[in-house]
């Protein structure tokens, strides 16, 4: 879920929270709500997308001295305007936004609902403001009731509330982003940075256990105790150029043909092509002397089964685990661990609870995150940032390409090995993925294979978790049946799916066991399976494929990532002709912020 706030002198509450809501999109769209207050608080929400919304709030219908907005990814409750937030109080005394989940939410209803107060939404949301009525109805003023209502709750939550008649609007964090926005004509608070990068790049980011009160004239963050904190103010240099689509029909076409720069970002500093020589200046005081684990989810986790292979193969213990899998409490894990988180958002509530665990037992942690100021980033011991600037489209690309990128280098600094051949592969990369984006045949592969029965992606070594990669891209945008598996495992039962009509997609992309791999190729083959063959060996591999996607060599490292970009085309041209939502794919949500 995401969550815009604003108060200010610009007279605009409702664009700013517009603005903010489409800014923060992809963190969820299935419902979408803002509230503003002037002499009474006026409240709108609407299942669907903000455009939705949009359409039930005309222009010039409301104005005020500040408000909040929502948009929602649904835990508790399905998408409905009676669930969608600001939730209110029975007399819409205060309306509330929320993201996170309220663990205690059943047992503090009941009660609430014991003394009178009345719920209409199935959210566990709705009970913060009725707690805040019933503190008020006891007297706190309401500061005070805002703040013992947020001390009743159990779990993770970033809320905020805006009274009628009032140009206040309160925020407290536990285990879900916030992050506070200073302007000239006013402030802000967001969930992300780019609900508001529009308007200011200066921010200060809230802790657990914080709250703000922010008014038109400042913010001020207090503790648990109510002490007034000092707070830094950072300065954000994302271009907000950067959050636009620049001209392509979608975000995720964008973030695809933003990989050249985003690796040439990732890079820089931390290579030098003359020495030969990897230094990545955050990670100067990291001591690894011990196994490495990863955690992550999703497209991070086939980043980290990629990294982890590199370890392996500089002679470091490694392993990869799903986070949602990883459980301290039954793997071996001690002070000499390292457990690195990667996690393009930070905020991945399955890869933040196992790198707290890790914390916990006293294993030293790293983030390896997009995102400057995240939980990862404040809760780990050590961070690397990956640098590929704002990713809004749901389906990951360029932070995957990043992530890939960053691991390299973490394999290098971790294993005090490099060499003047690895640093220059890592510096052509970025012409070469310009190389791919510039001749790519993805569009005509992709229209050929629409409308198959399934897709099926195999490859070996560095290939395989390219492999899974692409079929989860496949997966996300198109909504159609896709796979990815390693390619000797393909003959250990998925065999059985392979039809006519089941393309399979062979990563033999700088791959060095190559004649292997050619084998699975033929099992297919021999099961009448269209075969496109993504290479940087067209003539070995050709006479075995109905189609070639041709990437430059990289050698046996670093050509997968190519592979990996030829993938993204084919899936994003297949959904394109199936017309789906590309950029918020059904059902899914960008940083899923619940266990
Ligand atoms: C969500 C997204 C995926 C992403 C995963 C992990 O499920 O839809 O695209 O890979 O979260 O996100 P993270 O921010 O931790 O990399």
């Amino acid at each position: 879920c995401g969550i815009i706030g604003y108060t200010g002198n610009q007279g605009n509450v409702l664009d700013v929270l517009m603005t903010g809501l489409s800014g923060l999109e992809y963190r969820g769209y299935d419902s979408a709500g803002i509230a503003v207050s002037n002499s009474s608080l006026t409240v709108r929400k609407r299942e669907g997308e903000v455009s939705a919304l949009e359409a039930a709030v005309p222009d010039g219908d409301l104005d005020g001295l500040a408000g909040i907005g929502h948009t929602r990814w649904s835990t508790h409750g399905p998408p409905s305007d009676a669930n969608a937030h600001p939730h209110t109080d029975a007399d819409s005394t205060v309306a509330v936004v929320h993201n996170g989940i309220i663990e205690n939410y059943q047992k503090l209803r009941r009660a609430l609902e014991a003394d009178g107060y009345e719920f209409t939404s199935e959210t566990d949301t709705e009970v913060i403001p009725h707690l805040i009525r019933s503190a008020l109805d006891s007297g706190a003023g309401r500061e005070e009731a805002f703040r013992q209502a947020v001390q009743h709750l159990e779990g993770s939550y970033a809320v905020a509330a805006v009274f009628d008649g009032s140009e206040t609007v309160y925020a407290a964090r536990n285990e879900s982003p916030l992050v506070l926005g200073i302007g000239d004509d006013g402030h802000y608070l967001a969930s992300d940075v780019p609900a508001f990068i529009e308007f200011t790049d200066q921010v200060v980011y809230l802790e657990d256990g914080q709250f703000a009160r922010v008014n038109p004239s400042g913010i001020v963050v207090t503790d648990e105790q109510g002490a007034v904190v000092e707070t830094a103010v950072e300065t954000i240099e994302w271009d907000p150029e950067d959050a636009g689509k620049s001209g392509y029909d979608h975000y995720m076409l964008k973030e695809i043909h933003e990989q050249p720069t985003a690796i040439r970002k990732c890079l820089r500093e931390r290579v030098n092509e003359l020495e030969g020589t990897v230094t990545v200046e955050e990670l100067a005081d990291l001591e690894c002397d011990g196994p490495v684990q990863f955690v992550a989810c999703g497209t991070s986790y086939h980043a980290a089964l990629y990294g982890a292979k590199m370890l392996q193969e500089r002679g470091i213990p490694a392993q990869c685990f799903l986070a949602s899998e990883y459980d301290v409490g039954k793997i071996p894990i001690t002070e000499e661990t390292l457990v690195v988180g990667v996690t393009q958002s930070g905020e991945t509530a399955d890869t933040m609870s196992a790198l707290r665990a890790a914390n916990r037992v006293g294993a030293t942690t790293l983030a390896l995150t997009n995102v400057v100021g995240s939980s990862a980033a404040r809760e780990c011991d050590h961070v690397m940032y990956i640098r590929a600037g704002p990713e809004i489209g749901v389906a990951a690309t360029k932070t995957f390409a990043s992530q890939q990128v960053a691991l390299a280098m973490l394999s290098s600094v971790l294993s005090e090995e490099s060499s003047m051949e690895f640093v220059k592969r890592l510096r052509d990369l970025p012409d070469q993925i310009q190389k791919v984006l510039d001749e790519a045949n993805a569009r005509e592969v992709a229209e050929e294979y629409d409308g198959s029965d399934a897709y099926f992606f195999i490859g070996r070594g560095y290939n395989a978790p390219v492999a899974l990669e692409g079929a989860l891209k496949m997966k996300e945008i198109s909504y159609e049946h896709a796979e990815g598996f390693a390619a000797g495992e393909l003959k250990h039962g998925p065999l059985a799916l392979v039809t006519d009509q089941t393309p399979v997609f062979a990563m033999l992309a700088g791959d060095s066991n190559l004649s292997k791999t050619l084998g699975n190729v033929k099992e297919v083959e021999a099961r009448d399976a269209p075969v496109v063959a993504v290479t940087d060996s067209p003539e070995e591999v050709g006479q075995f494929a109905d189609h070639v996607l041709e990437v430059p060599d990289a050698g046996p490292r670093f050509t997968p990532i190519l592979a990996n970009i030829q993938l993204q085309l084919v899936s994003y041209w297949v959904a394109n002709q199936m017309g789906r939502s590309i950029d918020k794919p059904r059902n899914l949500a960008k940083s899923v912020t619940v266990e």
